[in-house]
């Protein structure tokens, strides 16, 4: 499974350990972030996350700014694109179990390195369950069509 990560100049040591942390899981990870700590644009990033899961090149997306408020708003203004900010793990499991999020954001300066990588990994652990949920997600996405 394909991974694309993106990050701003807030979150490169973090998305560092999470690169290691999905890799020593057997993950592919594409790297879209910025990997220098100088002031930088987290839309660009955003954007870059969302439109690589949204067009197929990766299957799902992680984004990391200094909250994840910022980088999840620019990957969700792309079609396709379900982002979730998620501060704890069991908000990350059932954005993907209820809510078929496929890009997870969090904060470099909200949550600690554990914390990160327990987030990401019941993140990525969870599974859609559809039915009542599917017709919800359908809606949903229907809003980007009008
Ligand atoms: C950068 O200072 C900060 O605004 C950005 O990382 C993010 O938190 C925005 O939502």
């Amino acid at each position: 499974m394909r991974i694309a990560i993106g990050n701003d100049h807030t979150a490169v040591d973090l998305k560092n350990i999470i690169v290691n942390y999905l890799t020593e899981l057997g993950y592919d990870v594409i790297n879209l972030g910025t990997d220098s700590r100088e002031s930088c644009d987290y839309p660009v990033y955003g954007e870059k996350v969302g439109r690589a899961v949204a067009d197929g090149q990766a299957d799902l997306g992680i984004a990391i700014c200094g909250t994840g408020v910022g980088i999840s708003l620019a990957a969700n203004k792309v079609k396709g694109v379900r982002a979730c900010v998620c501060s704890e793990p069991y908000t990350a499991k059932l954005s993907r179990m209820h809510n078929n999020s496929n890009v997870l954001a969090f904060g470099a300066r909200v949550v600690g390195d554990e914390l990160a990588k327990m987030i990401v990994k019941e993140w990525l652990d969870a599974e859609f369950e559809g039915g009542r949920h599917q017709r919800r997600v359908d809606m949903l996405m229907e809003i980007e069509n009008r």
